[in-house]
């Protein structure tokens, strides 16, 4: 990585971008020291019109995105660049931009090779990411006889299809901003499901990763014995047992001591914290856990500090608070022990009412004295210890 003037970067970042016929996509991430971007995230991408090529911005603010397509001489590149973001990738045909730019405000540059091809499509957000033809979704109970999805499945399968919309980029940023190794036969990604269940989730990554050619060894954890003996009675009936296990372990007892991603959906009240307890303290560089019912902190919340008793009044208000302190909580605990963490709407609410997933990349970053003094103001405002706390190494 080398130290360079920051103009003469955005300069190579904005001619990679005009490179019309090999630029895949753009995205502009992070904040700043003391910047304040407008939005979360920005997505850059070529898209064919009717009328030619054009580039789409994607706004994102974590739940919501919005996008606009520009024609390719009038994309606001610089002043996107410059309204404070701290990352920027720029990704083309065979080769990798990447910009950093420090704390202290001096920018980090590299180039890589990548084997990235585009795709132009002008609306590609539904694309079926899982064959329906696939004969796991059959043997785990998603699929009928004929292949098609179960009406009572049908949200399962859904939220599954959603968490892997969502693990697959984030998985390819982690790999291109060098958080994970590319895998390759010798060296695959290893994968935890903990809290698997049926493994519908967890045999959805495994044939996903294997049908996009991606090398990948996947463990699905639950403490039920039932269920590694059932799911490990389809793997070796769908031949791919030698890639995909299932242990009945708990997950804060589990055997496996190392992943380099670790997932969790639904893992019940505090199996969410053990699994990010996990993760955590084995320094999984990437993880996304979809928490589920939310009690440890419901049942502490005894007193409200003033005036939040307008709030916690309300039995149903109450809950969801206790949801979001419980979630703020794990999310600044993780923050703390250097990882970069995001909440993010991984499906719509009609399919499940959990839908907040809890996206993190271990950056390695310190924490700073403020970011400590709000995780502890927090608690001893609401006078709660996160049963998370207890659970991480210091
Ligand atoms: C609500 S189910 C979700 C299953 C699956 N992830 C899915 O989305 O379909 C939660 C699963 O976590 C398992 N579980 C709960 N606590 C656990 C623990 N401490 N260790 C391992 N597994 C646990 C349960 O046995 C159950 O199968």
């Amino acid at each position: 990585m080398s130290e360079i003037d920051l103009e003469s970067v955005l300069g190579q970042l904005q001619v990679a971008i005009s490179q019309s016929d090999t630029f895949v996509r753009a995205v502009l991430s992070g904040r700043r020291r003391n910047m304040q971007p407008e939005h979360e995230r920005i997505d850059i991408r070529p898209v064919q019109l009717k009328d030619g090529l054009a580039l789409q911005i994607s706004y994102s603010d974590g739940r919501q995105m919005t996008s606009k397509n520009f024609p390719l001489a009038e994309l606001p590149f610089m002043d996107l660049a410059l309204s404070g973001y701290a990352n920027i990738l720029v990704e083309n045909e065979g080769e990798t931009l990447s910009l950093r730019i420090s704390k202290k405000g001096s920018p980090l540059f590299t180039r890589s090779k990548n084997t990235l091809l585009r795709n132009l499509d002008h609306d590609r957000s539904k694309k079926r990411l899982l064959d329906a033809s696939d004969p796991f979704l059959r043997e785990v109970g998603i699929a009928d006889a004929k292949g098609s999805i179960k009406p009572s499945k049908m949200d399962k399968y859904k939220q599954v299809e959603e968490f892997l919309r969502l693990l697959v980029p984030t998985l390819n940023e982690a790999i291109s901003a060098g958080h994970l190794h590319h895998p390759t036969d010798q060296h695959p990604l290893r994968i935890v499901d903990l809290g698997c269940g049926h493994a519908y989730l967890t045999f959805a990554v495994h044939q996903y990763l294997k049908a996009e050619g991606i090398p990948a060894k996947v463990v699905g954890i639950d403490i039920r014995p039932a269920s590694r003996d059932r799911n490990n009675a389809i793997a070796q009936s769908l031949g791919i047992d030698s890639t995909i296990t299932f242990l009945a372990e708990e997950i804060s007892a589990t055997s496996v001591e190392e992943a380099d991603i670790a997932i969790a959906l639904h893992a019940c009240d505090t199996a969410t914290d053990d699994a990010i307890a996990w993760a955590v303290n084995r320094d999984v560089p990437l993880t996304l856990f979809a928490p589920c019912c939310h009690h440890d902190i419901q049942v502490q919340m005894k007193v409200s500090p003033e005036p939040w008793s307008l709030i916690t009044r309300h039995g149903i208000m109450r809950e969801r608070l206790g949801d979001l302190i419980t979630d703020s909580l794990r999310i600044q605990l993780m923050k703390l022990h250097g990882y970069r963490v995001e909440a993010i709407e991984f499906i719509g609410g009609e399919h499940t009412p959990r839908n907040l997933m809890i996206r993190a990349v271990k950056v390695g970053t310190e924490a700073e004295i403020e970011e400590v003094e709000r995780y502890q103001s927090m608690i001893s405002l609401w006078g709660v210890t996160p049963v998370l706390a207890a659970k991480l190494n210091h």
